[in-house]
Parts: C-alpha cells; structure tokens; sequence
C-alpha cells in the first residue's frame, strides 16, 4: 500500500519535472521549390529541430510538394499554407516558422495576409529570397534552364505548357509582400510583418542559387544594375519602411547570420547556433518556477547529447544538399 503511494508520488514528481518541456511553441517548416516534406532531407530536417529544441516541429505541405511548389501560384500556396496553419489546433497559441529558399515567400505571405490566421513569433528564414525580381526562379532566363533540366527529367511536357503560364504570374507576388507598389500599400500587412518577435535570415557565403545571395538579407541590385549589391539598409524597402523591416531592426530584433555553405548546405552545428534557439520557447522556461524542473530540463538534454554521440552521430554533417 504505502509502497504503491511512493511509488505515485515519484511519478507525479517525475512527470512535473518533465512537462516544462512539453510546453514550448511549436514550429512549422516551409521547404523549397523541388522539395517535398516526405523527402529525406525535409524530414530529418525537422526531425532533428524538434529533437534539440524539445519543440514540436510540423513540415506543413502544399499539395503535392515538389510539382506543386514550382507551378502552384504564390498566392494559391499562401493560401493554402494559411488554410492549414489555421486548422491546426497545436499552433492556435502562436508558433514559430522555419522556411527554406522559396519557402521563405509562402512564410511571409502567411505572415502578412494570413486573415485570422495564429501568430507567427520567431521568423527563421534560411537563403530566403526577399527582395528583388533577379531572384525569383524563372523571372529571370538563368532559371528557365534549370526549369527545362527538370521538366525533361520528369518527361512531362504538356502539364509543363499549361502551367508554366501561371508561375510566371508569381513575379507579382514579390512586389505585393514588399509592399512596393506606392498607391497599393497596405499598413496592415506592415503592422503584422513589424509584430515578430525576432527575424533569423541566413545567408550561404557560397549560395549560387540566389542572385544575388545577399537577398536572403533583403539586400539586391539597384535597378539596372548587376555589379553592385546593396545591403537592405541602402534599399528603399527598409528607409522608407514599406514593410516594417526598419522597424523590427531598430528594436534590435533583425538577425543577419552568415554561414559558409552553398544553398541550403548547413551544418547541424549551425543549426544548433542559429535556429534552435529561437524554437526554444520563453514562455515555456517562465512556466518553468523552480529550479529542479530547468536542471531537468538540463539533465534531459545531456542524457541526449549522450545518446547521440553514442549512436555514432556526425556533427556537421550535410544536411540538405541541393533543394532549389
Ligand atoms: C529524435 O528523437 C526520437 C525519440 O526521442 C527518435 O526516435 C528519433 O530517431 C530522433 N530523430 C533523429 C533524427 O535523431
Ligand atoms: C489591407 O489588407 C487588409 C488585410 O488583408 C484588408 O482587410 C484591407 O482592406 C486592406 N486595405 C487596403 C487599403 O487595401
Ligand atoms: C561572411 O563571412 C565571411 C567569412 O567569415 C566573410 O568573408 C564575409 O565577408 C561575410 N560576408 C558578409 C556580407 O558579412
């Protein structure tokens, strides 16, 4: 009898020292053109996420995945992204987001028109294209090419034809989330982007995909012009503040990182430095009163940390390779 009672009370004890970390925002990954989250890199991709910030990590997809992402139009994969992250129960508190290349695009457009949608707080954007048309896959000739290679590989060409039409209406979707149509403005959009709590944007020293690389820090190429970068803060997107980039840099809340890599090549060390803690939830260590419960916590990731080397795993090994 009292021996069961000790034996519920060391449960209950134990469970209270372990549900601190249960309580931690959740986090959803957008992946690239050409991706899917069933491939192997997404999904250890956010796999690995959730297991070192204690997170619950959801890739979320749209439609069918790689197809998809390339001729789907932006806006109908924001669309489709808000829908989701709507219906989803887990993330009505808020959640943070992880986006990759061209998944950086339907993260902003959840940000900025998602109607109702939950609150996006951390905003972790990896090689994202941001600014400037040159960077947007098949807006410019340079992609077409890399566009052809697939569509041979895949051998479909009357789909090709149909759809192709309708990606090229994306080009429009950059200007409409940079707020950089004067007349067609909307503060609104401004308000929501200006509301996260912190934007990550990682730039890949070696990134060839991006033209310019420096888009993925909302830097570009003044019009006409392809020798000289300009760094987001000499752009008039971030003077005259179109989308509340200004803003959020000024309360110090603009992370420009800069990893060595080509597109999308990180490192699981990076990802340790860069991304996990921003996934590692504060609300979740405020609930966390007493000291034992962090030492927990503490105890847990080391127990972890343990078990991983144990099972022989590389640390900076590549993760996603090549993902456009
Ligand atoms: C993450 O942790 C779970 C269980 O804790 C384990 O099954 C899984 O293999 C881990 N994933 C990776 C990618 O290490
Ligand atoms: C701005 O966007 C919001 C949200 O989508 C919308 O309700 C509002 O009508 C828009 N305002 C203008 C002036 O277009
Ligand atoms: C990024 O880091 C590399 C290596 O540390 C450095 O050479 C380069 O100038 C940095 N780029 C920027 C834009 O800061």
């Amino acid at each position: 009898m009292a021996r069961s009672t000790h034996f519920t009370i060391f449960v209950v004890f134990i469970l209270c020292l372990i549900i601190p970390v249960t309580y931690s925002l959740p986090f959803i990954v957008l992946h690239g053109i050409s991706d899917k989250c069933s491939s192997r890199g997404g999904a250890k991709f956010t796999k690995l996420l959730s297991n070192w910030s204690g997170s619950q990590g959801y890739c979320v997809e749209i439609g069918d995945g790689s197809w998809d992402s390339w001729f789907m139009p932006l806006h109908e994969q924001t669309k489709i992204a808000c829908d989701k992250v709507k219906s989803m129960s887990e993330l009505s508190d808020g959640y943070n987001l992880v986006s990759l290349s061209q998944g950086s695009l339907i993260g902003r457009g959840i940000v900025e028109f998602c109607e109702g949608g939950p609150p996006v707080k951390n905003f972790i954007s990896l090689a994202g294209i941001h600014a400037g048309e040159a960077s947007v896959p098949l807006c410019t000739t340079t992609f077409i090419c890399i566009l052809a290679d697939f569509i041979m590989e895949l051998g479909i060409y009357s789909k090709y034809v149909q759809d192709i039409s309708a990606y090229l209406k994306g080009c429009e979707f950059l200007p409409q989330i940079n707020n950089e149509i004067a007349g067609k403005r909307n503060s609104t959009y401004k308000e929501r982007f200006a509301s996260l709590e912190n934007l990550v944007l990682i730039m890949f020293e070696q990134d060839t995909v991006l033209i310019p690389k420096e888009t993925a820090w909302f830097g570009y190429y003044p019009d006409g012009s392809f020798d000289v970068i300009l760094p987001a803060q000499q752009t008039p997107l971030y003077t005259e503040d179109w989308i509340g980039l200004k803003t959020l840099d000024e309360a110090g809340k603009v992370k420009f990182i800069n990893v060595s890599g080509g597109h999308l090549d990180i490192s699981q060390s990076d990802m340790k430095k860069y991304i996990v803690p921003y996934l590692t939830d504060e609300a979740s260590s405020q609930l966390t009163t007493r000291a034992e419960s962090s030492s927990s916590h503490r105890w847990l990731s080391s127990m972890w940390n343990f078990f991983m080397k144990l099972g022989g795993s590389k640390e900076d090994q590549l993760l996603l390779s090549i993902v456009y």
